[in-house]
């Protein structure tokens, strides 16, 4: 197959892209517009060609599609707290990106593939979501989503372009940008700075590794039905709480590093993915938490190089205007 995968530098994307080169030989153009998240670092190893070009831009993504089989769209601003901060990027990309590459992919007939979330669902005290339940998201970054999740949907249903959305859990592993709970924790561990824990720490998320979501991904590609919207939720839940205390004993530190600090505004407090449907497909998560979490660890351990050229600059002022606070380390 080849493929354009759009967002292909940034953590899921690149991770999707070493995956499809690697086992499913497939040729890959990556279009992506390099934001403070997308590195070109991320696919150093992998062969592919790559378009620098923001999804919003017409020409350069009718280009970029001549001759693909599907396109995959991971393009997005990703990060809560940033949507909170400043909306603007997100309703963009969402929106008006998302739309111009359906316009292209109807004008070119491509099959299109949309890479959603669960936080689409908003929140969910207990049991999970299924594919029916109905879109309550509570941040700009999810409310963003979920509106280019309705526009793909209106494709297929008016024009009948070949869509298929896939909802994902927290996704980590290699090559997440330290913003996320995860990567941050990890790096403040290993340089002894505070890790701050949002309101009491007790959120709920369903952790997913990030190549069990790019074979799911893949999966729904080659075997979805056009139309249908496909959950792939992680294996394991976990509170907040618990994931950092786990962090601090996997780098041999103690919980004194743990700063409870204001919370998220509009925070939800649990996520809980049904993955029936996906799983009806043929395809189940494989990695569990503590395994996943620990590869995670190792990875971040060894790649130094990698998170030491963002720990620094407009991540550090980042840090200070999110955190009111300066890293040390
Ligand atoms: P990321 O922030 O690491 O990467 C996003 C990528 O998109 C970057 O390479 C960035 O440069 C690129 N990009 C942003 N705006 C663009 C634009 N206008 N044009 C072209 N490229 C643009 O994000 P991620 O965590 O890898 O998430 C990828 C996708 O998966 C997103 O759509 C996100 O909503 C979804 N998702 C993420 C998670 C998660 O836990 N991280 C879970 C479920 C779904
Ligand atoms: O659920 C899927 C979503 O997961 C994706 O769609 C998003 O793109 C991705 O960013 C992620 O969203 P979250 O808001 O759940 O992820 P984040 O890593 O920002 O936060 C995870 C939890 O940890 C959340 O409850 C907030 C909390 N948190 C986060 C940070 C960064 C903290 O307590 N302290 C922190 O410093």
């Amino acid at each position: 197959m080849k493929l354009l995968v759009c967002g292909g530098a940034g953590f899921i994307g690149s991770n999707f892209v070493r995956l499809r080169v690697r086992d499913h030989g497939d040729e890959v153009v990556v279009l992506d517009k390099l934001t403070y998240a997308g590195r070109l670092e991320n696919l150093a190893d992998v062969d592919h060609t790559f378009v620098h070009a923001d999804i919003a831009d017409a020409e350069k993504v009718r280009e970029a599609m001549a001759g693909v089989d599907a396109v995959v769209n991971f393009a997005a601003e990703t990060h809560v707290d940033r949507s909170i901060a400043e909306p603007d990027a997100f309703v963009t990309t969402h929106a008006v990106g998302t739309y111009v590459l359906l316009e292209a992919a109807r004008e070119r007939g491509v099959r299109y593939l949309q890479v959603s979330t669960d936080e689409v669902y908003g929140s969910i005290a207990s049991g999970s979501f299924t594919e029916a339940s109905p879109l309550q998201p509570s941040s700009p970054y999810s409310a963003t989503k979920a509106g280019a999740d309705l526009l793909v949907a209106s494709y297929y249903e008016t024009f009948g372009l070949e869509t298929v959305i896939c909802r994902g859990s927290n996704n980590y592993g290699p090559y997440q940008y330290p913003e996320k709970l995860i990567p941050l924790m990890v790096l403040n561990a290993f340089h002894g700075d505070k890790l701050p824990v949002y309101g009491d720490g007790m959120q709920v998320r369903n952790w997913l590794y990030v190549e069990d979501f790019g074979r799911g991904i893949g999966h729904v590609l080659a075997h979805g039905a056009p139309g249908e919207v496909y959950n792939v939720g992680g294996p394991d839940e976990c509170p907040n709480i618990d994931v950092v205390k786990r962090i601090v004993a996997l780098t041999g530190n103690d919980d004194t590093l743990i700063e409870y600090v204001t919370d998220r505004p509009g925070h939800d407090r649990r996520y809980s993915l049904g993955s029936e449907k996906v799983r009806a497909l043929g395809c189940v998560a494989q990695v569990r938490f503590e395994e996943g979490l620990d590869a995670t660890g190792k990875w971040y351990r060894v790649n130094t190089d990698w998170w030491e050229s963002i720990r620094s600059g407009d991540y550090l002022e980042y840090y200070k205007r999110q955190y009111g606070t300066a890293l040390g380390g």
